[in-house]
């Protein structure tokens, strides 16, 4: 595929031209004003953990919310507004994804609003590796699949839906300790390597999508320290620092998603719209 140059953002393969404009009146605009306020607002959370549930929760509290997918790999989605459309996928399998968007592609026409919160720090098989000595192939792999592979899949099966003319705005979840800057710890190899490859792919994405999807943002965001199954071991009686409830962490990112523009993508923030170092 070649891309033809013209400032429009059009690009050539073949036989088709997918050329953003549409025509007088219908040209894509680039993404402004807040997305939460979309009329008839179309929403994707990706993961049904402490946040993913919260933050679902908080866009049913809406009224211009027409739907709200939530995809997940155990079927536990606690809603029974008929807005709501459960579909089921698993981070470690690429097909999964693909036959999860079909699905998807089969009830809405456009998406305005993804939000990416899968992530795996520990598991049954893994915990974060306080030593190089603990680093296994095995475990970088399982990380990167979840924390990192699934990004570019998601934005390659959910591309089309993302492409319209209304704003849209994808957000992914990363975490602090993926900012190759910030790391003043060390330990945590495979989750802070998985998070800091995830910010990269999201940057690059970003760049492309400058040309391809000028109607929309793509955000990495750190939500802040979170009480849930993942950062439940973590968290003793006596940590020092804010933990934040999800459905606090939720007011917190929807009232960062209202702020969000063009300008935005490609950046890292966190919970309270603060640039994070990469
Ligand atoms: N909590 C924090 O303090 C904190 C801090 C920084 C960053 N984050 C990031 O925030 C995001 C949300 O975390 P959370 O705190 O809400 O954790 P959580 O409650 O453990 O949620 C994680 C979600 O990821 C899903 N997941 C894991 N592996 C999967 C797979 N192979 N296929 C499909 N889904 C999979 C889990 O599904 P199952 O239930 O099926 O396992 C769950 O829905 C993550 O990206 C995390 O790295 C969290």
């Amino acid at each position: 595929m070649a891309r033809d140059g013209s400032r429009d953002g059009c690009w050539s393969s073949g036989r088709r031209n997918r050329c953003l404009r549409r025509g007088a009146g219908q040209q894509r605009v680039a993404m402004a004003g807040d997305i939460l306020k979309q009329e008839g607002l179309s929403a994707v959370v990706v993961g049904n953990g402490s946040i993913g549930l919260a933050l679902a929760a908080n866009l049913l509290q809406r009224e211009n919310l027409n739907s709200l997918v939530i995809l997940n790999r155990n079927g536990d989605v606690p809603f029974s507004d008929p807005r709501v459309a459960n579909v089921k996928f698993d981070a470690e399998a690429p097909e999964s994804i693909a036959a999860a968007a079909k699905v998807v592609r089969s009830s809405v026409d456009r998406v305005h609003l993804m939000i990416n919160t899968v992530g795996m720090l520990h598991n049954q098989q893994q915990q974060p590796e306080k030593r190089l000595s603990r680093v296994s192939p095995e475990n970088l792999q399982r990380s990167f699949a979840v924390n990192t592979m699934l990004l570019p899949v998601l934005v390659q099966e959910f591309s089309s839906l993302l492409r319209h003319l209304d704003s849209a705005l994808f957000v992914s979840l990363s975490a602090r300790v993926g900012s190759i800057e910030d790391n003043r710890l060390g330990g945590w190899y495979s989750y802070r390597a998985s998070k800091a490859a995830h910010n990269m792919l999201l940057r690059t994405i970003a760049q492309e999508w400058r040309l391809s999807h000028r109607n929309a943002a793509i955000v990495a965001m750190h939500p802040g320290t979170v009480a849930s199954r993942l950062s439940e071991p973590f968290i003793s009686s006596g940590y020092q620092h804010t933990v934040h409830t999800p459905s606090e962490c939720a007011d917190h990112l929807a009232a960062v998603f209202s702020t969000l523009t063009s300008e935005s993508s490609g950046s890292f923030l966190d919970w309270r719209g603060q640039p994070v170092p990469w």
